[in-house]
C-alpha cells in the first residue's frame, strides 16, 4: 500500500465527511466522526502508523477500550477540507492500557488534537462495543438544520421525540425502533455531557442535543451515515407539516404494530400509545 488513504476504511471515513459537507450539516468545525478500528485494520495501517509522541488525557475513563485504534477528525478542522487534504485534518489515536490517555500515531501533520468530544465518542464506543459484542465501529456527530429547529419546538423528551419523527415517514420505525434520547442542553466539549449521552446510548443509537445537533451510533460507515440521513429526513418532514399548518391525519397507532410485526423489528413498546 502506496498510501494509507487508500485503505478501504480511510476511504469510508473521508467519504462520510465529505457526504455530511454537502448536505449542509458541518458548517465550519461542526461536527466528528471516529471509527473503532478492527485489528485487520491496524495490521493494514502499521507501516503508517508512529509510537512517541505525547501521552495526553481523554478527560474520562475508558477503561473497555484499552490499547484500541481510532480513526477521529481533528478539533477546529473543518470537515470540507477532510477530503483535500486527510493527513492535516484527522488522525489515528491509540488509547493507553488504562484507558485514561491517548496518543496520536498518524495524521494532524500540521498539528492540533482530536475532537474536543472525544470523551462523547469515546464513552459511546465503549458502551456500544461492549452492548453489541464488538459489531458496533461508527460514532457521528453532525449539526443537522431541521432536527436542530425541532429541539426549539418539540418537547425534550424521548417518547415525544421519537413518535413525532417515527410518524414522518412509515419506514421510520424500522430505521430506528428504539427510539430517540434527548440530551437536555448542557456545554458541549466535556465530561458531564459525554456522560449523560452515553447512558443514552445504552437504549438508543441515536442521541438528540438539544439546540446543538445529533449523535448517531452504528456497525458500519453506512448504517450510521443512513441513520444520520434518516433522522434528519423525519426532522425535514416535520418542519414541513409544521410549517404548513400541521398534521390533518398521519399513521395510525396500529399501523406501527402491524409494521413491527412485518418487518420483524422490536419496536420500543414504551414509545407507542396503543
Ligand atoms: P470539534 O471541532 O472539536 O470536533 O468540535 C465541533 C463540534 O461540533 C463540537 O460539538
Ligand atoms: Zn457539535
Amino acid at each position: 500500500m502506496s498510501q494509507i488513504t487508500e485503505l478501504k476504511f480511510m476511504r469510508e471515513f473521508i467519504g462520510v465527511c465529505a457526504e455530511g459537507y454537502r448536505l449542509g450539516w458541518h458548517e465550519r468545525n461542526g461536527g466528528n466522526l471516529s471509527y473503532r478500528m478492527s485489528a485487520e485494520d491496524v495490521a493494514s495501517a502499521k507501516e503508517f502508523l508512529q509510537d512517541g509522541a505525547p501521552w495526553q488525557d481523554i478527560g474520562t475513563e475508558v477503561p473497555g477500550l484499552k490499547n484500541e485504534y481510532f480513526l477521529v477528525t481533528g478539533s477546529g478542522k473543518h470537515m470540507r477540507n477532510v477530503p483535500l487534504c486527510p493527513e492535516e485534518n484527522i488522525c489515528i489515536v491509540k488509547v493507553d492500557e488504562s484507558g485514561t490517555k491517548f496518543q496520536i500515531q498518524w495524521g494532524l501533520v500540521a498539528g492540533g488534537r482530536p475532537t474536543s468530544e472525544l470523551p462523547t465518542h469515546l464513552m459511546n464506543h465503549e458502551i456500544k462495543k461492549q452492548l453489541t459484542g464488538g459489531k458496533y465501529r461508527v460514532i457521528y456527530h453532525a449539526h443537522p438544520g431541521n432536527l436542530i429547529a425541532l429541539t426549539f419546538v418539540l418537547p425534550l423528551e424521548d417518547k415525544a421525540f421519537t413518535h413525532e419523527l417515527w410518524e414522518m415517514a412509515t419506514e421510520n420505525p424500522v430505521v430506528f425502533p428504539q427510539g430517540i434520547g434527548i440530551v437536555p442542553w448542557m456545554v458541549p466539549g466535556g465530561r458531564d455531557i459525554a456522560i449523560a449521552t452515553s447512558k443514552l446510548m445504552y437504549k438508543y443509537d441515536v442521541a438528540v442535543w438539544a439546540h446543538h445537533g445529533l449523535f448517531c451510533a452504528g456497525p458500519t460507515f453506512d448504517d450510521t451515515f443512513g441513520l444520520m440521513n434518516t433522522v434528519e429526513k423525519a426532522a425535514e418532514i416535520c418542519v414541513k407539516v409544521k410549517s404548513m399548518g400541521g398534521k390533518c391525519q398521519t399513521i395510525p397507532e396500529k399501523g406501527f404494530v402491524q409494521l413491527a410485526k412485518d418487518f420483524n423489528i422490536e419496536l420500543n413498546q414504551g414509545f407507542l400509545n396503543c
